[in-house]
């Protein structure tokens, strides 16, 4: 048995071999920003690839500023969200300037219930994908403020995101973490293309054709660079998509093996993740231990949860998020990256079920 250790995660881009092909298309151009020829395929291709129109896709920076900005476009000054969510979530929210109500999240799929938030009739909703899942539109009234944070389920089954409803936005991350990565890059996807046009204002410092400011914007926009690597990304996504499938079956096989429990809906899914909940916080902490003094890397991911962090405790909490307190502590984030062998995953188990 190796005793090399296991990353939690590997992140791998695209091969600069393949890049190098678009970095000369850019140099050739010399237009290294600003909606140049890359960004505006990959806005194109992303069109095609979530089922909609080019003019409700924009590129941008990272995720993060996606959210920020699918916020800034709308009227809505209270939002709900999840404290079972990476910092991400509700720094996004602050930085647009709104108010943010805490939320639990649903005990059956770990996605936001907003039921249990003290303002439900006039808040928009930050619904957060938890881990890469898929989703659908008929969870939410249509004619509610709905921003999908789907930072992880580029490789996810969705519905044609044409079909979204005018008043909701979806996010995507190309971070190096997850699949489809450009390295740093997110996209932001609206149900109504004037709000993508005013969002794509918004990341370029409010111009509207003009170089004159016609709201307060900023800078968010992607680089022609890091749309070249998110684009060589979706030209090889059907062999990333068959690796990350190897290594997610394999991870299924080892949860059932044991008798784990992921996040529900999991075996249709492909994610970057693998995400077990345990059934204690004390044998979570155990395997987090073992799985460590094994060489297997682990991560606790929204855990500590958010309502609870330094950076946003100021923002009052309900008592009680009892699902969130609940599950978060008993999460724990497995190796995942598509070089994962069968060797890798035996060890694995072996030492997940010492632990058990
Ligand atoms: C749920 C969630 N939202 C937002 C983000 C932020 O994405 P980015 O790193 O592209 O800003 C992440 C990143 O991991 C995330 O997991």
């Amino acid at each position: 048995v190796s005793t090399q250790s296991i990353s939690v995660m590997r992140p791998r881009l695209p091969d600069p071999f393949r890049v190098v092909g678009r970095l000369n298309q850019i140099q050739s151009v010399r237009t290294y920003s600003n909606f140049g020829p890359q960004v505006r395929e990959l806005e194109s291709r992303y069109a095609d690839f979530l089922g909609t129109s080019p003019d409700r896709v924009v590129s941008v920076t990272n995720a993060t500023l996606a959210l920020e900005g699918a916020i800034v476009v709308t009227d809505i000054g209270r939002w709900q969200v999840p404290s079972f969510t990476f910092a991400a979530t509700p720094a996004a929210v602050l930085g647009a300037g709104r108010e943010l109500i805490w939320a639990d999240i649903s005990a059956d799929d770990w996605w936001i219930d907003v039921s249990t938030a003290s303002d439900l009739e006039n808040s928009g909703i930050i619904a957060v994908a938890p881990f890469g899942s898929g989703f659908s539109f008929n969870r939410w009234p249509r004619d509610r403020e709905v921003i999908i944070d789907a930072a992880a389920s580029l490789g996810a089954p969705l519905p044609p995101l044409s079909h979204l409803p005018p008043t909701w936005a979806v996010v995507f991350s190309l971070h190096a973490t997850k699949v489809l990565p450009a390295g740093e890059g997110g996209l932001a996807v609206f149900g109504d293309a004037s709000r993508a046009q005013a969002f794509r204002s918004w990341s370029n410092f409010g111009f509207d054709g003009r170089r004159e400011s016609m709201r307060v914007g900023t800078n968010a926009k992607m680089s022609e660079m890091a749309a070249a690597f998110a684009l060589c990304s979706l030209d090889g996504w059907d062999q990333e998509r068959s690796e990350w499938q190897r290594a997610q079956e394999q991870a299924r096989q080892v949860e059932h093996q044991l008798g784990l429990r992921t996040i529900p809906g999991a075996e249709s899914q492909l994610s970057p993740y693998w995400i077990v909940e345990f059934q204690s916080v004390e044998q979570t902490d155990r395997v987090e231990h073992h799985l460590e003094a094994n060489g297997i890397g682990t991560r606790r991911w929204w855990f500590p949860t958010c309502h609870t962090m330094s950076g946003f405790r100021h923002i009052l909490a309900p008592d009680h998020l009892p699902v969130t307190e609940h599950v978060a502590p008993r999460v724990l984030g497995l190796p995942m990256f598509r070089e994962l062998t069968e060797g890798h995953f035996s060890r694995v188990r072996l030492a997940l079920s010492e632990a058990l």
